[in-house]
């Protein structure tokens, strides 16, 4: 296992995946009721936009850093791109990036509860540091994908699950497919979010068409592409775009997106091709 996300932070995938789930927790702490955020593949929190790893891979300059230069930002990214300038607060320019934990951390509040696993140890040390001492937080050195049946329904009987694999198997979207579906049967009224990559769209129609499958309803999907995807026969393709996959997604989401998503693809885009989709997968 050698995926470390510091090379990728702050890229136009974890724009899309992080204004996402920003919004939607942002809603579900519109009600007072207490809920529980599950993060599978939690991450380090927290990553150093200035440090090599970053810097070699320059991913950052074509997502977060792009958007934070533009002025006609729509209200749909204002909880995300709230979380990322508070976290850079003092600072002439961005030179951090918060991960999923920590804009969670950021949008619950003191009677929400957090569950983050994690198997990467260095990832580990650092989302320890960065959450250490709020006792709300539980992090867990753990399979993310056991998670989803040992500690799903939530006692809250509320709450957002956010799966975010790191796509070095060959079988991960099968694997987030297995994973939505046994989160849903045990946890059918919870926010489920499966963010994937877009090379080819061979593997995400599949994916898509297993959700169907898995009878999962009330689905929204969101992409956005950067660039065209490349033929599924193509050997040589590259990211072109990401998409998640929204189970149960909260009131007004697919609004916020319908008017967020076009400004993004137009500010994001890497070549020709490039746009996105919003879309109802199965309906009620
Ligand atoms: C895409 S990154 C997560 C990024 C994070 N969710 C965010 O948005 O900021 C995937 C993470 O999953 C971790 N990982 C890989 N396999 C795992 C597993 N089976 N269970 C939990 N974590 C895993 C990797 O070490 C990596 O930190």
């Amino acid at each position: 296992m050698n995926y470390r996300h510091a090379f990728h932070a702050g890229n136009f995938g974890d724009v899309l995946k992080h204004a996402v789930l920003a919004l939607a927790l942002a809603r579900l702490a519109a009600k007072p009721a207490p809920f529980f955020y599950l993060d599978t593949h939690a991450g380090a929190a927290r990553y150093d936009l200035a440090g090599s790893e970053a810097l070699r891979t320059g991913e950052a300059q074509d997502g977060i850093l792009r958007l934070l230069a533009e002025r006609d930002t729509p209200p749909g990214l204002r909880p995300y791109l709230g979380v990322v300038r508070t976290l850079n607060a003092g600072e002439a320019q961005c030179v951090r990036y918060p991960g999923s934990p920590w804009i969670a951390r950021k949008m619950t509040r003191p009677n929400d509860r957090l569950l983050l696993c994690e198997m990467h140890s260095e990832a580990l040390r650092d989302l320890r540091r960065a959450t250490a001492g709020d006792r709300r937080i539980e992090v867990r050195q753990a399979d993310g994908w056991g998670a989803l049946k040992s500690d799903l329904p939530p006692p809250e009987r509320r709450g957002l699950v956010l799966v975010d694999p790191p796509f070095e198997a060959k079988d991960e979207y099968e694997r987030l497919a297995r994973g939505l579906r046994h989160a849903y049967r045990r946890f059918a009224t919870g926010v489920l979010v499966g963010w994937y990559p877009i090379k080819t769209r061979g593997p995400v129609d599949a994916l898509h068409a297993a959700v169907v499958a898995a009878g999962i309803r009330r689905v929204l999907v969101a992409e956005l592409l950067v660039r065209a995807p490349a033929a599924d026969d193509d050997p040589a393709a590259r990211l072109a775009g990401c998409g998640l996959v929204v189970v149960n997604p909260p009131w007004t989401l697919a609004e916020s997106l319908a008017a967020t998503l076009p400004w993004l693809a137009a500010r994001l885009a890497q070549g020709p091709g490039g746009g996105y989709r919003l879309d109802s997968l199965a309906g009620e």
